[in-house]
């Protein structure tokens, strides 16, 4: 365990947050110690692992975080069409999503190069492209950070919606989950449907593509338009796209006929947030520190020097003019610590 350690490596955001205390857990089997450790027992636990899609809006995080690193990916089933590959928590999403598109295995080839680690995955529900973890997401390991005891939780129970799940919602900071099992299958069954990915590969020559050039397709319109939060700090999606009845949408089309939109279930219609913040006039603004993507309105970034409390500042301000503008209340996809 180390005490007063700096965040701004485990963080994308790369804001210079302190940890009182910080543990690295690089084997699931280290938690029966770290239960029982005073300290543990004594402040309040965050568990960090990509650190991608979290938000410290002070300097300091007055407790512990327990930084997932524990390694591993092996088949703990190979029947017919399908594999179940099980991965510790602490590998890398987009690794992950390499390594299983490599071994020709179909079912996360679309969330290819999504920053984070396996275990933040079920979270959020990470989603991209016309696929969502939970497509895939078979069970996972998880164990509770009052008791220690561990559970298993299999797709039903994890009550996954869009970016969200039971870990989000009714169990917050309850669960830290160790590994995931995912479902994968030898057979092509490519997902080319959403927005710009077939305009994407018919304009480079690959009308059929293999799971490989979908891969490698993902990743680069994903890189044109999304920033490396190595190079800037962001933390991809700032807010979710949110769903308005069908009324209001109708109300307000007629005011901006070329509105973007998705069709939802029971007379709903999902509008992105990037359109609104852009139309919001955000689109590129920045002050010294932090700003808005100036290619996807719908990212927030840290230009350096900056403090999480202007991001906070800055999502207020866009939160308040886009809801002026358009009667829309947007939500952040991000957690705030
Ligand atoms: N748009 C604008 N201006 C902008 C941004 C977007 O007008 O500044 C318009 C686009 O032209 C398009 C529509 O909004 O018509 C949707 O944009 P895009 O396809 O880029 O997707 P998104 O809604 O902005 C969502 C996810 C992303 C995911 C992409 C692709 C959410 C909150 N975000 O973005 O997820 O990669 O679709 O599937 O659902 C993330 O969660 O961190 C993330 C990056």
């Amino acid at each position: 365990m180390k005490t007063h350690v700096n965040l701004q490596a485990y963080n994308s955001f790369g804001f210079p947050v302190e940890a009182k205390y910080f543990v690295e857990i690089n084997d699931a089997k280290e938690l029966d110690r770290l239960f029982r450790m005073p300290e543990y027992k004594n402040e309040k636990h965050l568990v960090l692992s990509g650190g991608n899609n979290i938000l410290f809006t002070k300097p300091v995080f007055d407790g512990m975080v327990i930084w997932m690193n524990n390694k591993g990916i092996k088949t703990v089933a190979d029947e017919g069409n399908q594999v179940i590959v099980r991965v510790q928590a602490g590998e890398d999403w987009p690794e992950f999503v390499k390594k299983m598109v490599e071994k020709g295995l179909y079912g996360v080839e679309n969330l290819a190069h999504i920053p984070g680690k396996v275990g933040a995955a079920p979270v959020q529900n990470i989603g991209a492209y016309g696929m969502e973890l939970k497509d895939s997401f078979l069970k996972c390991e998880a164990v509770n950070l009052e008791n220690g005891r561990k559970r298993t939780f299999d797709n039903k129970e994890c009550v996954f919606g869009y970016r969200s799940s039971i870990f989000k919602t009714m169990l917050k900071g309850q669960y830290l989950i160790t590994s995931v099992d995912f479902r994968l299958s030898k057979q092509a069954e490519l997902k080319l449907d959403y927005g710009n990915i077939r305009a994407y590969l018919d304009a480079h020559g690959m009308a059929d593509p293999t799971l490989q050039q979908l891969h490698d397709a993902i990743c680069a319109i994903r890189d044109a338009k999304l920033p490396d939060p190595k190079v800037l700090g962001n933390a991809g999606s700032f807010f979710k796209n949110p769903v308005i009845k069908a009324e209001q949408f109708e109300t307000l089309r007629q005011q901006y006929p070329e509105i973007p939109h998705y069709d939802e279930p029971d007379s709903k219609v999902k509008v992105p947030a990037g359109w609104l913040i852009e139309q919001a006039g955000w689109k590129g603004w920045h002050d010294e520190h932090v700003g808005v993507y100036d290619k996807q309105a719908l990212v927030l970034v840290h230009h350096g020097g900056g403090r999480g409390e202007d991001i906070v500042y800055l999502s207020k301000r866009i939160q308040d003019s886009v809801e002026e503008k358009f009667g829309i209340k947007i939500s952040p996809e991000v957690n705030f610590v």
